[in-house]
């Protein structure tokens, strides 16, 4: 068995589904609180296969992982578990400082002290794998070398702030206890399953709702984008192959400004699902007020990836977005159970 948590949102369930597709693959519990992130709709395929367990629990709660690392003696930890929205952290921190912060200390702790238990091979054998951000570097200008795995931490929302608190204390757990951990930093990831309230996804729906396209500010702050199954590859490398206390960079190498991701979803919705009144769903772009304190640029190094572990994202944005959005086109009903009354006020609050 492996643990992860988080696994019924987004990148979470990415990673359950294609690790699980592999007959031969290990087991997994799954441990996760279902915030309104979470979305069981998504682990549906897993509902008969003996070797999925899922587990609802916040990984904060010290009695249940406890109780849990014992019972199923995972070989190894993915921690995904994470409140993942920079403009929620804006409106209530809280929630980042406790689940990011203090639930990846109690997690730690509970399999720290669970190693410790262990016979020397399966001790040998443990990892704890922490899955982070890019936007734990800060914000890059226009001409500055993309982050590699040295650059100093700069982290400017409460969401980048939290989860670089999380990164440190990974960190200080291998070069203190000994504690076996390796931890990745991703750049944007879209696909399948992703929440409507990021970019990419709330794009698409608003785009086939009729309704306006936000862009903050002036559009041009750049991101780097991967296809979240490239992502999941990438991490089952590291889990594998990973050198103990080491960080890596996983990107890409596809930075695009906001408004170009905009325009690339609008020109295949034009050609997949064109609008009744012939029009282009460009028109629906509207440029709202920008989010308080947001970076200008992302960019992601991830040669040390590659070099070392041999790993290359598969997809390009054209391959990526493509896919995406016929994803979207084709699962009307896992978006129906997303809309909830709770998205909907998070839409007002947010988009007046
Ligand atoms: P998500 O918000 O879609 O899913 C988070 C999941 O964690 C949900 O299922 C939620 O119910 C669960 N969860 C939240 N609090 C919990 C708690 N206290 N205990 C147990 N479960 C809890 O997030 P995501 O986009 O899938 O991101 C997963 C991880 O990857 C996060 O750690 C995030 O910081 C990191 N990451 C995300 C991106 C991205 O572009 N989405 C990029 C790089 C890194
Ligand atoms: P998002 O998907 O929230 O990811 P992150 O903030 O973690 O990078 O946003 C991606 C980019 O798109 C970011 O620069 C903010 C911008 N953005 C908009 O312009 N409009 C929106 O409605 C949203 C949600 C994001």
């Amino acid at each position: 068995m492996i643990l992860v948590t988080g696994g019924a949102g987004f990148i979470g369930g990415n990673f359950v589904l294609d690790w699980l597709s592999n007959p031969n693959a290990e087991g997994i519990v799954n441990l996760d609180k279902l915030t309104y992130a979470g979305n069981l709709a998504t682990l549906d395929p897993l509902k008969a296969n003996s070797h999925y367990v899922f587990i609802h629990g916040d990984i904060g709660d010290k009695e249940l992982v406890t109780k849990l690392l014992k019972e199923h003696q995972p070989r190894a930890i993915v921690n995904f578990a994470a409140e993942s929205h920079v403009d929620r952290s804006i409106h209530g921190p809280a929630e980042f400082v406790q689940t990011n912060i203090m639930g990846t200390f109690n997690l730690l702790e509970c399999a720290r002290e669970y190693w410790g238990g262990l016979d020397a091979a399966a001790k040998k054998a443990f990892r704890f794998h922490h899955v982070s951000t890019d936007e734990v570097y800060g914000s890059l200008s226009a001409t500055d070398p993309a982050f590699t795995e040295t650059n100093p931490y700069e982290p400017n929302s409460p969401y980048s702030a939290s989860k670089a608190a999380s990164d440190h204390l990974v960190r200080a757990w291998f070069h203190t206890y000994g504690f076996p951990v390796v931890t990745t930093n991703c750049s944007n990831n879209y696909g399948p399953y992703h929440f409507p309230e990021k970019l990419i996804p709330l794009v698409i729906l608003n785009a086939l709702n009729g309704k306006p396209l936000p862009i903050y500010g002036d559009g041009q702050q750049v991101r780097d984008w991967l296809y979240v199954g490239d992502h999941c590859a990438a991490i089952r490398e590291v889990l594998e192959k990973g050198k103990l206390g080491e960080t890596y960079n996983i990107g890409g190498w596809n930075e695009k400004a906001n408004i170009d991701v905009v325009k690339t979803i609008c020109c295949i919705l034009d050609e997949l699902k064109p609008r009744a009144d012939g029009k282009t769903y460009a028109e629906q772009i509207t440029f709202v007020q920008d989010r308080p304190g947001h970076d200008r640029r992302y960019a992601i190094d991830a040669s040390k990836l590659e070099r070392e572990l041999g790993w290359r994202p598969t997809e390009t944005f054209d391959t990526g977005i493509r896919k995406t959005i016929q994803w979207y086109l084709d699962n009307p009903a896992w978006i129906e159970g997303v809309v909830s009354g709770s998205y909907r006020d998070w839409l007002q609050k947010q988009y007046n």
